[in-house]
């Protein structure tokens, strides 16, 4: 039997299910803890995944510029992991990342080999600028983190503005 995946931008209708998505995880100190409101303002920021209809992972891309945006907050709820919803999310961040014009896509994560399966590389953290460490402070790991950093350039040549389709276009006579 196939089953469909999807991956799409996230909505206020799923900030509910996201944060029963991320609380487990928040609580095991393997990603940063957002309460809803905290969802909601960066609700453009999220994608969803879903497996057969059912919200099935998330993932939230944060842009630092031009150059670097970072993907966090993913996870895929245990009953779906494994069937490659990881992967599309992350995916999905790239295409979105470079739909924006951003080049390169960073994560800082306890699960490197996941990500080395993606085509992203082991890079220092003392590579990443200063700005990255700003959430940082609010993780109960901070003064002793043991996450690796990885990134992947999307694009070697300057992204050319991408054909963005317009949210209202009028004629004026
Ligand atoms: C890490 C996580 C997102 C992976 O999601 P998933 O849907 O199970 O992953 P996929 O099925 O898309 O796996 C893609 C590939 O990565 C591999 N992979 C998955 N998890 C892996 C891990 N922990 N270590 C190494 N490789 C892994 C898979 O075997 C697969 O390889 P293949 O293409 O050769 O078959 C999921 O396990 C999860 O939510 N973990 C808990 C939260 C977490 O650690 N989030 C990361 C924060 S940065």
């Amino acid at each position: 039997m196939t089953h469909k995946i999807s991956v799409r931008s996230a909505a206020a209708g799923d900030v509910e299910a996201i944060d029963h998505l991320l609380k487990p995880f928040a609580e095991k100190d393997i990603i940063l803890a957002r309460d809803r409101d905290n969802i909601f303002q960066h609700l453009q920021e999220f994608l969803v995944a879903e497996y057969d209809g059912q919200l099935a992972g998330v993932v939230c891309v944060h842009i630092y510029g031009e150059n670097l945006a970072e993907v966090r907050s993913l996870v895929v709820d245990p009953e779906f992991q494994k069937h490659g919803v990881g992967r599309l999310l992350v995916e999905g961040c790239e295409q979105w990342a470079l739909g924006l014009g951003v080049a390169k896509l960073f994560a800082l994560t306890y699960v490197t080999g996941f990500f080395l399966k993606l085509g992203y590389r082991v890079v220092s953290k003392e590579s990443l600028p200063h700005k990255v460490w700003t959430v940082c402070v609010h993780c109960a790991r901070f003064a002793d983190c043991d996450e690796v950093a990885v990134e992947k350039v999307l694009s070697d040549a300057p992204i050319r503005p991408m054909a963005v389709k317009p949210i209202i276009e009028i004629d004026d006579f």
